[in-house]
C-alpha cells in the first residue's frame, strides 16, 4: 500500500542521478532539465563546489538553534546584500517561499499597525494561511484561510492601486517580480515605478515576492531591478540553496526589529547556510546572471513560428511559451519521447525554469525537439 497522501500528479519517472543540466532515471535514461525542479536548481545539479561545501558543513556541525551566534548566517546576509546591491538591508531567514511571504506580511502589519493587503489577479504567493490569502486561486483557499483582509486588483492598473491605497487602511501591497504560476506575466516597468511612488506616498509597505523570479534567474539578482525600484521587503526562496529548503526576507533599514517578533526553529540552519553561501559564490564566480539573460534571450529568439504558438515571453531563465491549445500532450511527449523536463502555467503554457547554467547547445536540443513535436 502507498501511504503517501495523494495530492500530486506524478510523472512515471524516477530520477536517481543528476549533474549540471542533466538528470538520469533508474533505467539509465538521460534527460535535459529545462524545469530546474520548479526554479529551484540554480547553479546546476550537484555542482562540485556546492556539494563539497554542504558535505564539509555536515562534518563540522549540522544543527543548533537560533539561540547561539551563527557566523554562516551573517556571511550569507552579507553576500546577498552584495549580490543584490541592497547594502544596508537586513536578512531574516526561514525555510520556504510561503514562510518568507508570511513573515513579510506580518512585518508590514507590525510596521504600519494596519491589516489590509492589496494583491494582484493571477498572483501566487504560497499555500500557508496568509500566503494563500494573497494568492488568486480560490481552489487552494480553505475556509480557515479565507478571513484575511485582502483586495485583488489587476496587474499594471496603477489607478486601481491608488484607489485602494487612498482609503488609508492598507498595510502592504504584495507583487511578484514576474508572475510565474499566473503565466509569466511581467509587470511593466512604469507600473512598478508608479507602485513604488504610490506605496511611498500612502505609507504602505511594498513587498516584492522574488521567490521564483529572484536569485539571478532573470539576469539581475531580482526581477524588479529591471524597473530600477527598491522595495521595502523582498522575499526569496527557491534558487537560494539549490534544493536545500530555505527562504529569506530582505528588510529595509526603516523596519525596527524587536526581540521575539519573528522566529523559526530551522530557518538559518547550518546546512542551508553552507549551501546558500556556495550558491551565492558560484553565481558570482561563474557569471551566471549574465548567462541566464543571454541564454534566455536565445530561447526567445529561437522558438519556432507555429500556428499553435500564440506568444513567447519571459526574462532570462523564466520563459513562457503560450499555445492556442492545451499543452499537456506536448509536455508529456517532451518528457517521454524527447526526454526533456519542462513546466506548465495553466492549461496552455509551457514554462521553462531551467538552471542558470543552461547553454545555447541545450536550448538547441529543446528547440529541435519542440519543432519535431509541432
Ligand atoms: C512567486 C512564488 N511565491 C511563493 C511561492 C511558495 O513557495 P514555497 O512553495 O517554497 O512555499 C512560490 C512557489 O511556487 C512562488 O512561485
Amino acid at each position: 500500500m502507498n501511504h503517501l497522501f495523494d495530492v500530486y500528479s506524478l510523472f512515471d519517472v524516477v530520477p536517481v542521478l543528476a549533474k549540471g543540466t542533466r538528470i538520469w532515471d533508474d533505467n539509465g535514461q538521460e534527460y535535459l532539465d529545462c524545469y530546474g525542479g520548479h526554479a529551484v536548481i540554480s547553479v546546476g545539479h550537484c555542482h562540485p563546489e556546492y556539494v563539497a561545501a554542504v558535505k564539509a558543513q555536515l562534518d563540522k556541525i549540522g544543527f543548533y538553534s537560533n539561540s547561539v551566534q551563527n557566523p554562516l548566517q551573517k556571511e550569507l546576509a552579507e553576500k546577498l546584500c552584495e549580490l543584490s546591491g541592497l547594502n544596508d538591508y537586513f536578512l531574516f531567514l526561514v525555510n520556504s517561499g510561503a514562510e518568507a511571504n508570511e513573515n513579510a506580511l506580518k512585518l508590514a502589519s507590525f510596521h504600519t499597525g494596519k491589516d489590509r493587503v492589496v494583491a494582484f489577479h493571477g498572483a501566487f504567493h504560497g499555500r500557508t494561511s496568509g500566503a494563500v490569502a494573497v494568492t488568486d486561486n480560490p481552489k487552494i483557499v480553505a475556509p480557515f484561510n479565507s478571513h484575511h483582509n485582502v483586495t485583488f486588483v489587476d496587474l499594471n492598473d496603477a489607478e486601481a492601486v491608488e484607489c485602494e491605497l487612498s482609503k488609508g487602511d492598507v498595510a502592504a501591497v504584495i507583487i511578484e517580480g514576474i508572475q510565474g504560476v499566473g503565466g509569466i506575466k511581467i509587470p511593466n516597468d512604469q507600473f512598478m515605478r508608479d507602485l513604488r511612488e504610490l506605496t511611498k506616498k500612502h505609507g504602505v509597505v511594498l513587498i516584492l515576492d522574488e521567490v521564483q523570479s529572484g536569485c539571478g534567474r532573470t539576469g539581475k539578482y531580482f526581477a524588479h531591478q529591471w524597473a530600477g525600484i527598491t522595495p521595502d521587503l523582498i522575499t526569496m526562496a527557491k534558487g537560494l540553496a539549490n534544493g536545500i529548503p530555505i527562504g529569506g526576507v530582505l528588510i529595509s533599514p526603516e523596519f525596527k526589529a524587536t526581540k521575539g517578533m519573528l522566529g523559526t526553529t530551522f530557518g538559518g540552519n547550518y546546512i542551508a547556510m553552507a549551501g546558500a553561501i556556495a550558491v551565492a559564490e558560484i553565481i558570482k564566480e561563474e557569471n551566471l546572471m549574465a548567462n541566464a539573460k543571454a541564454v534566455g534571450d536565445y530561447i526567445l529568439e529561437n522558438i519556432p513560428d507555429s500556428p499553435k504558438i500564440k506568444d513567447v515571453r519571459g526574462r532570462g531563465m523564466m520563459v513562457g511559451i503560450e499555445f492556442n491549445c492545451p499543452i499537456a500532450d506536448i509536455r508529456k511527449a517532451l518528457l517521454y519521447e524527447k526526454h526533456i523536463f519542462t513546466g506548465v502555467a495553466g492549461n496552455n503554457m509551457l514554462r521553462l525554469l531551467a538552471p542558470l547554467v543552461l547553454t545555447k547547445a541545450d536550448v538547441d536540443i529543446f528547440i529541435n525537439a519542440l519543432k519535431e513535436l509541432l
